[in-house]
């Protein structure tokens, strides 16, 4: 009985040794997967970055200093999601990609920038619920609640865009007139848009 009990471990040994390897692969796998959504996101974040401040510069330089002020900070949003991205990125082992999805879309007309913009956020959010999807079957909460969190601004983002752009489309000239002269200060905090709009502290 003794010499039983000594020789099972040696008899099980070699399968338990290949599960084991097999789990770590597969963990191993399964965690690229995750840097690979994680990172097509950021991609995606950098771009709205630059085209929202290129906006930005634009919409304050035609004076309409209300819609400029929001612009910046919705881009102040997705730095922070460019930020956190790159963060969850670098804990899985993985490094942060340093360029952007697209290329900006410079000197767009007025009519022109809150309908884009609206499809931007409209795409992202499809996009990122289809990573989502991936990291859920990949077996990451933690990557999980981060799109969550994140498709929760871009929700914000799209309503506002899709706003103004109704406001512009409807009214026109007399809604505009509203906006123009108005202040683009920010402030010197870095409150980003959704935070100012919750009334809760930067993140
Ligand atoms: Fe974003
Ligand atoms: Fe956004």
């Amino acid at each position: 009985m003794r010499l039983a009990l000594i020789e099972r471990p040696y008899s099980i040994q070699p399968t338990k040794e290949r599960g084991r390897l097999m789990t770590r692969a597969a963990r191993e796998e399964r965690k690229s997967r995750v840097i690979e959504v994680l990172n097509k996101a950021r991609a995606m974040e950098l771009h709205a970055i630059g085209q929202y401040m290129n906006q930005h510069y634009g919409l304050d330089d035609m004076d309409f200093g209300e819609l400029a002020a929001q612009m910046k900070l919705i881009a102040i949003d997705e730095m922070r999601h460019a930020e956190k991205f790159a963060e969850r990125v670098k804990e899985l082992g993985g490094e942060p990609v340093t360029l952007a999805a697209s290329a900006v879309e410079t000197g767009q007309e007025m009519e022109v920038i809150f309908a884009f913009d609206t499809e931007l956020e409209d795409d992202g959010i499809a996009a990122y619920n289809e990573f989502r999807t991936e990291c859920e079957d990949c077996g990451d909460s933690v990557s999980v609640k981060l799109f969550d969190d994140i498709i929760n601004d871009e929700q914000a983002h799209f309503n506002y865009f899709d706003s103004v752009d109704a406001h512009i489309k409807k009214l026109g000239a007399a809604y505009l007139a509203q906006k123009a002269g108005t202040s683009s200060a920010t402030g010197l905090n870095t409150q980003g848009f959704v935070a100012r709009r919750s009334g809760g502290a930067p993140v």
